[in-house]
């Protein structure tokens, strides 16, 4: 099967420094893909690639065999293409919402891009995050958890068929992620690529992983995300568990075991 989405010996420079170095990974449609890593190992920057947002200082990203660029998405037909087939949610939703309700926030999307009932679309996609309650109000003023209910809806709404999701499940509630994670597993055919720094979220989130770690080169990881929840030494290595020594109660006894992360 070819992938839908490639990254090709991908470096990034940012800021004077190497933020992303020689990253490659396909992504088949289909895959549920869950990329791991410590506060700025570059997920987001690796997402923002995969958008379309920022390019590589060094090798490419590929979609459906195409090597985006900026001159390629300058081309009406494919960013069109580009912007229905792929969706992403942002890190810092307050940059995604701009309308002056929620319902228009919900239906933009599918009013951009020209698509047949975008009203009926949005009524939809708001009872799936429960946020049907929320139509009339300004995303504004909506609380954290809210407003990114209202932008998962919202890229939803397009109907992509790969969704990049960064930090989705911050800030969510329990039955918020359990929304998430059921859109996830249902949606039939769906690409998923989503970051966290919550080892707890990770195989709801995706089946394969890929772990980043700063200033390293390549790939920490790439496979099964069961069995990298399993393997102590490569999450201690990239920084996401840390080796704590400490007294439990009143007694002598001295503990030593690894934490995870997992606070949001
Ligand atoms: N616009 C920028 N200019 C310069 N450096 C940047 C810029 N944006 C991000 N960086 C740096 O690039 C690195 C990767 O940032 P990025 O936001 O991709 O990390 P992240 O893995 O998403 O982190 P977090 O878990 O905090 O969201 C960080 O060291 C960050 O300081
Ligand atoms: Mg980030």
């Amino acid at each position: 099967m070819a992938p839908v989405l490639s990254a090709h010996h991908v470096t990034v420079n940012q800021g004077g420094r190497t933020v992303l170095e020689d990253l490659t990974f396909d992504v088949l449609p289909g895959e549920r893909v869950v990329v791991l890593g410590v506060n700025g190992c570059g997920k987001t920057t690796l997402l923002r690639l995969l958008d379309g947002l920022g390019f590589a200082s060094d090798g490419g990203v590929g979609y459906d065999g195409e090597r985006l660029s900026p001159a390629l998405l300058d081309r009406p037909a494919f960013r069109l293409r580009f912007r229905r087939e792929v969706a992403l949610l942002f890190q810092n939703v307050d940059a995604m919402l701009f309308n002056p309700t929620v319902a228009d926030e919900i239906a933009f999307g599918p009013r951009q891009l020209g698509l047949p009932d975008a009203d009926a679309r949005a009524a939809r996609w708001a009872e799936t995050f429960d946020v049907a309650g929320l139509l009339d109000r300004a995303p504004f003023e909506l609380s954290g958890g809210e407003k990114k209910r209202v932008a998962l809806a919202a890229c939803l709404a397009v109907e992509p068929r790969v969704l990049l999701l960064d930090e989705a499940t911050a800030g969510l509630d329990p039955a918020a992620v359990g929304r998430l994670v059921d859109v996830l597993a249902n949606v039939p055919g769906l690409t998923v690529v989503a970051t966290t720094h919550n080892l707890s979220m990770a195989t709801e989130l995706g089946d394969r992983a890929l772990l980043l770690a700063p200033g390293r080169k390549g790939l920490l990881f790439d496979g099964d995300a069961h069995a990298l929840l399993h393997d102590e030494r490569l999450l201690v290595e990239s920084g996401l568990a840390h080796r704590h020594v400490h007294r439990h109660g009143a007694g002598d006894h001295v503990h030593a075991h690894y934490h995870v992360h997992d606070s949001e």
